[in-house]
């Protein structure tokens, strides 16, 4: 089942005018605290999302190097699971493929909405989804330390990583949940992590919110906590923009 998001933050008041600054931190603290995403509305033409991502963190390249990346269909890479194209996403962590720590926040803003159906991004509690496992099972994936691997279409593009990692980090600042359906590598493991990973797949089916942009919303969720998805469309005119960001240790 779907659900509208209900974590949204208008970033103008009553009277159309821009949400004070401190009101829209406090508010947007809250809610991120509360639902693991922001859902950014009615933003006015005065609000720079490069800026107010600065203020989380510092920026963590994309993998081709920038800092702030384009999420559009790319010629050529069709046939490939990959975020440039039309294809559906499957629910994910971001960064599961890094050696190190995975970004802390993603934000993702609309340059162009997609006419038709589709194109939404999905999102769904993990951190939830590990608290309903039993004692046994989330002692396994904390411990259990698995290869992953990158989307054949990283591959295509020159990226072949193979980083070790369990599903669940215990970090001093918070539960990181690692997942991919697809890119971990289960060997003698499948019997066990196989209905593991499964199980969070069907969470997901079960309790996602589905995010419909429009010109400038922007949607920023704890990549630490939320996996994430998207859903499959027909316009190629559809532009996200999309900025990783790094966690920044509790002083
Ligand atoms: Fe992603």
């Amino acid at each position: 089942m779907t659900r509208q998001p209900d974590s949204l933050l208008s970033l103008t008041d009553f009277n159309g005018a821009p949400l004070a600054d401190d009101l829209l931190w406090k508010s947007f603290r809250g809610l991120m605290e509360r639902h693991g995403y922001v859902f950014m509305c009615n933003v006015p033409d005065t609000f720079d999302p490069v800026a107010f991502c600065k203020r989380l963190g510092d920026f963590v390249p994309q993998y081709t190097g920038v800092l702030v990346g384009d999420v559009t269909p790319e010629p050529g890479m069709e046939e490939f699971y990959h975020a440039g194209n039309t294809k559906p996403l499957y629910p994910h962590s971001e960064g599961y493929d890094f050696e190190g720590l995975p970004p802390r926040y993603l934000a993702l803003w609309c340059e162009r909405p997609n006419t038709g159906a589709g194109g939404e991004t999905t999102l769904a509690d993990a951190r939830a989804w590990s608290e309903t496992l039993g004692e046994a099972d989330r002692a396994y994936l904390c411990e259990r330390v698995f290869a992953w691997e990158t989307t054949d279409a990283m591959r295509h593009l020159g990226l072949d990583l193979h980083p070790e990692h369990p599903v669940l980090e215990e970090h001093p600042d918070a539960l990181i949940v690692r997942y991919s359906f697809n890119n971990l590598v289960r060997g003698d493991d499948e019997d066990i992590v196989g209905p593991l990973l499964a199980d969070a797949r069907e969470y997901f089916e079960r309790h996602h919110v589905a995010v419909q942009y429009e010109r400038r919303d922007m949607l920023v969720f704890d990549n630490w906590r939320m996996l994430h998805a998207r859903n499959a469309f027909t316009d190629t005119g559809r532009h996200l923009r999309r900025i990783q960001i790094a966690h920044r240790p509790t002083p």
